[in-house]
């Protein structure tokens, strides 16, 4: 069990983050909920700003929205002065609401619509990412409609395979994602982007996956980039400006998960890719990378309710939470693992063995299998730690059960950040026929 950011046991032995008791922001706010410390949030975004830095080429880094987009984060990505990726029109229009600079954001996707490249070209986004010829075809004829020029990267496919979850390994050579760098088409679609007139070619981005450990994969990916720009430069003469490495920087969600620190994993990546950039003697204007998780996913923690508890004919003790797979599928699409808290109780001397489930009527709406924690009652805090990135945003209304809250928490003070969903809002597009 690790503690990150400003959670702490408090002298009531209940747990704390940002100076509030967990089991008063329940009483007051309701269950279930997302609680981001504001501190460690911008601890992880200031970790990103002053160690991705070289003396050697420009250096930027964007936050994933897909981790968490809202209004509010896009303002405090905004007063820190990163940027941001997009990767639909919805996120870019929050992005938008939230009067964040729309030079500093780039759109991907693999499969923008006509509706959303003419929303980036319109609010002036400062790059888009193409993923393919089609929409590379698309994207120049609407900038000759509209009389626009526009920076773009083009995504490619380095066939790197990360250690991770099968779902969320994104560079194979099987991936949707790009076209791949081993294909022979590909150096023609650079050279028909280098060459329109309608485009500013600005470079490549690469993405190998998400939740890797291993700083070693990073490398590779980088080496495996800056060879296949020399060899542009070398057997087309295209000048390749940035390069994007994407995101996919591991965090700590239980024991055995080895995450290294921002810094560290910074540090490595720039001085690899310099020492690369030396030994080949080329230059890159700019580096670019797009951390999500690491920087919203530790500062995230979800608080529950617990209601039935219930020692099943097999042999498993369930405990029952408000919650469950709508406000949390990733234990259900990717196996993943938590650690929880009785947050009411939380150095208490007797431990049992159960598992947690939510109230979705689907058996595998299980948020942990087997952890120990303190001897649960009905009506107890369940804290569980590391829900703040792709929790809220894949979060469903499956069983038509109402998105939680999201609040901020700092200096003893919540701050709401998105309000729970009301019945009221369930119901909102629904047309009565007679
Ligand atoms: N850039 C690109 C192009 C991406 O596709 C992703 C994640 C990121 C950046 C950010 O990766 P991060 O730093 O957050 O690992 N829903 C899955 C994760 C899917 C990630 C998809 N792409 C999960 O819950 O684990």
């Amino acid at each position: 069990m690790k503690y990150f950011g400003t959670t702490k046991i408090n002298e009531k032995n209940h747990l704390e983050i940002g100076g509030v008791d967990l089991v008063e922001l329940g009483n007051e706010k309701g269950t279930p909920i997302y609680i981001m410390d504001y501190d460690y949030l911008n601890k992880n975004i200031d970790e990103y700003k002053n160690n991705f830095i070289s003396k050697d080429f420009d250096t930027e880094v964007l936050y994933a929205s897909k981790a968490l987009s809202c209004i509010g984060i896009y303002q405090i990505l905004n007063k820190a002065g990163l940027s941001v990726d997009v990767v639909s029109g919805g996120e870019l229009y929050t992005a938008y609401k939230a009067g964040f600079p729309m030079n500093r954001v780039y759109f991907h996707g693999n499969n923008k619509t006509v509706d959303e490249l003419t929303q980036a070209l319109s609010l002036k986004v400062g790059c888009i990412v193409l993923d393919n010829e089609i929409e590379y075809k698309l994207l120049s004829e609407l900038c000759t409609k509209s009389n626009k020029k526009q920076k773009v990267l083009l995504r490619v496919n380095p066939g790197i395979e990360a250690h991770t979850h099968e779902y969320i390994q994104t560079s194979k050579n099987n991936s949707k994602f790009g076209v791949s760098i081993f294909e022979k088409q590909t150096d023609n679609l650079i050279k028909e982007i280098n060459e329109d007139q309608n485009l500013e070619f600005r470079g490549l981005h690469c993405h190998i996956g998400s939740q890797i450990f291993d700083n070693k994969s990073f490398e590779k990916a980088a080496l495996e980039m800056l060879n296949y720009i020399v060899d542009l430069k070398n057997r087309l003469g295209i000048s390749v400006k940035d390069l994007n490495l994407g995101g996919g920087f591991g965090i700590y969600y239980s024991e055995g998960d080895t995450s290294q620190s921002i810094e560290t994993t910074m540090k490595d990546l720039i001085k690899a890719v310099e020492n690369i950039l030396t030994e080949k003697e080329i230059r890159l204007e700019k580096l670019i990378i797009e951390p999500g998780r690491s920087i919203v996913g530790n500062a995230g923690t979800t608080l529950y309710k617990i209601g039935g508890i219930k020692n099943t004919f097999g042999g498993i003790k369930y405990i029952f939470v408000d919650g469950g797979m709508t406000d949390n599928p990733r234990p259900a699409l990717y196996q993943a693992q938590y650690e929880a808290v009785i947050a009411n109780k939380v150095n208490g001397d007797k431990k049992e063995m159960v598992s947690v489930a939510g109230k979705c009527c689907e058996s595998g709406d299980v948020l942990i299998k087997n952890i120990e924690l303190e001897e649960a009652s009905s009506g107890d805090f369940l804290a569980v730690f590391a829900t703040g990135a792709y929790n809220y945003s894949m979060a469903s209304n499956y069983n038509r059960i109402q998105k939680p809250a999201v609040v901020l928490v700092k200096d003893g003070n919540i701050i709401d950040l998105i309000e729970r969903e009301t019945f009221e809002d369930i119901v909102s597009k629904d047309k009565y026929l007679w």
